[in-house]
Formats: C-alpha cells, structure tokens, sequence
C-alpha cells in the first residue's frame, strides 16, 4: 500500500485522517511540531516531532520512507488571533507550506492533498458556494490559504506537482472508537464551546443575532471530521490514480444558524444551553455552506453523517469522556 506522508497529524482533523489512513491499510508518517497538536492522538512510532520548516530533514524522512504522497495539515487556525497576528499566519501558514513543498521537491514526491478552508470564500455572493465563486479572503488566516492555493497553480505548471485543495467548511464530531475528538487550545468552534458551557453551567457567548438570515444568526454547514477524513482517502487515491489538480469544496450542503444548533444540542443533551447573545464579531459572513456536487460526483464523495444531531451527538460523548 502507498505511504502518505501527513503533516499536523497529531492535530484534530490529521489525526482522524491517520486513524482512517491506517485502517484501510495505508503506511502513515506523521510530522508535526506539537505547537498545537497531541503526541497521544498519533499511533505510536508513525510521529517525528519537528517544523515545516527543517526543510532538510523533511525531504530525507520522505526519501528514507519512500514516501508516495503528503496530506498538509499542518497550519494555526484562528481567524481572531490572525486578524491580530498576521504575521504569524503568513509565516507559518504560507511560508511553512512554501518549506513543505521545496522539501517535497527535493525528495522528489509531486502528489499533495492541501487543507484549504471556505474562509477563501470571504463575503460569498452565492450560498451554495460553488468552487469558481470568486476567491476573496476578508482576514489574514483566510489569506494564508488563498497564497498557498495560488502558489500550488504555479507549482502545477512548472513542476508537475498535482495537488487536490479540499476547502472545508466547520468540521466538527469526533470519533469516539478511535479515542479521537476536538481539543483545540484555546478551542474557538462553536459545538464544542456549547457543550463545555452544557458541561460547566458557565454561559457561551454567541456572536450577534442581526445577520441577514432567517432568525438572525449566523449560517454555517457542519461536517464530520470522519467524513472529511474520508474526502482526504479519496483526493489521495484520485492523485495515486494519476488525477489531475483541482479544488474541491468539502461541506454537507445544508445550513445551521447558531441558534438551531443550540437547538439540536439542548435535543441531543437533554438540558438547556446557558448562553449570552454577544455582538457580532469582526469578519464573519452571514452564511456559508457548500456546493459539494463536485467533491461528490468527481471523487465519488459521500457523507456518512446527514444530521447535525448525529454529528453533535459524537462530540458530547467525547467532551463527557475527556472533561478538562
Ligand atoms: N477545524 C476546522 O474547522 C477547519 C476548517 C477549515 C480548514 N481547516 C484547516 O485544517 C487544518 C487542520 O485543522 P485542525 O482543526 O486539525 O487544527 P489543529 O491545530 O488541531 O492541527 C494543526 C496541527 O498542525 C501542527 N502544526 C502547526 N504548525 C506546524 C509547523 N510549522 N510544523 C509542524 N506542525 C505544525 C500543530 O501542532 C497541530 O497538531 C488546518 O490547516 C486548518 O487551517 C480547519
């Protein structure tokens, strides 16, 4: 079986995809510098502990493994903290990436699949968001990822490196077979803040309640981590089959406002949400949700999790099992 080289594994959606990866017979290599991630959610012997910036030592582990392809997800993730730091998300987002495929090029391995995110999308004109709207970032995290899809036009052209971009919408869920969940630190995400407010009787504070939506929140297309894991076999095998380059918007293709997920959690939990309606926070569209059609019809893309209740069903076993 191929070996796929992943970066940020030890992160919350690489480490769901390692697990997957690993079930259906893949090798993994995992390298991650643990800025973020957790040693614990890599099987052991598959982590090599350094940056995306050891450019050197990346290409001699991916030439001493015989590495086929890389899976990057390696990234920080904090739309917030980017608006206040873009420095450092172009640093280690597009910079660390630029690494990344130096060293991919030394080793002489042109298959990657990249962690995109809807966040190119900025303010969308059209909901769905198919993949040829306009691509227009509104903060410096979505920026990051806009260079680095930019940069892998180029690397097409001139290098033959082929590339699937996978955009994601809000991943979200866990997988509690595996042991596996979100353990974001400081967490930003909107399910795992409720169920810890659930959890702890401490309020969340939700952001704003007058976007141009039917009950006033914000808009947003959930999908499992587990099946954006699977979206990543599937890039993978369509890059090992001798695919070709291209980006791929991976959502459900259905909506929730804030409050309906609130909803569905009080459903799910059986107990009331203690929450505080906050003001709107800088940069946030009224809606954003997928057009996956070509995800699904191209690589055969198919969402095992079709209900936002199912999905917030996996994240309360798992906060209930790791209470911090
Ligand atoms: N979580 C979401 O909802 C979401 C949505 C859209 C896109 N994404 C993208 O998916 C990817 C993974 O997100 P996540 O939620 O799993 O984040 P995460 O923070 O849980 O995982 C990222 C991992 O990358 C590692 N890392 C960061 N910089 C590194 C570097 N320079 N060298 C080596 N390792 C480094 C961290 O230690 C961490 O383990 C990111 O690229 C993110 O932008 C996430």
């Amino acid at each position: 079986m191929p070996k796929i080289l992943v970066t940020g594994g030890a992160g919350y959606i690489g480490s769901h995809t390692v697990y997957q990866l690993q079930q259906q017979g893949f090798s993994v290599v995992v390298v991650d510098d643990l800025s973020k991630g957790h040693a614990a959610s890599v099987p052991a012997g598959a982590l090599h502990v350094f940056s995306l910036f050891e450019r050197e030592r990346l290409a001699a582990l991916m030439q001493a493994e015989k590495v086929d392809a890389v899976i990057h997800f390696a990234a920080f993730i904090a739309v917030g903290e980017s608006t206040r730091e873009p420095e450092k998300y172009f640093h280690n987002n597009t910079a660390g990436s630029i690494s990344l495929f130096s060293a991919m090029a030394d080793a002489g391995v042109n298959k990657l699949v990249f962690s995109s995110t809807a966040a190119v999308y900025g303010n969308p004109t059209q909901i769905p968001i198919p993949e040829s709207s306009t691509i227009s970032a509104v903060n410096p995290y979505g920026e990051s990822k806009v260079m680095v899809e930019k940069i892998l036009d180029w690397l097409d052209t001139s290098r033959g490196l082929r590339s699937i971009r996978l955009r994601y919408f809000n991943a979200c869920g866990a997988n509690n077979d595996a042991g596996l969940g979100e353990r974001h630190d400081p967490e930003t995400h909107l399910i795992p803040l409720i169920l810890k407010a659930v959890i702890s009787g401490k309020p969340v504070t939700l952001f704003g309640d007058d976007y141009a939506t039917p009950d006033g929140t914000c808009v947003r297309d959930y999908v499992h981590v587990d099946d954006l894991a699977s979206a990543h076999i599937a890039a993978v095998n369509h890059l090992l089959g001798g695919g070709a380059t291209g980006a791929y918007n991976a959502g459900t293709g259905r909506g929730y406002s804030v409050k309906e997920v609130v909803a569905a959690v009080e459903k799910v939990t059986g107990q009331k949400v203690p929450f505080l309606m906050g003001p709107r926070r800088e940069g946030d569209p009224d809606q954003l949700v997928a057009d996956s059609s070509r995800l699904r019809q191209t690589l055969g893309w198919k969402p095992r999790f079709d209900t936002i209740e199912a999905i917030i069903e996996s994240a309360w076993v798992f906060e209930k099992q790791n209470l911090t």
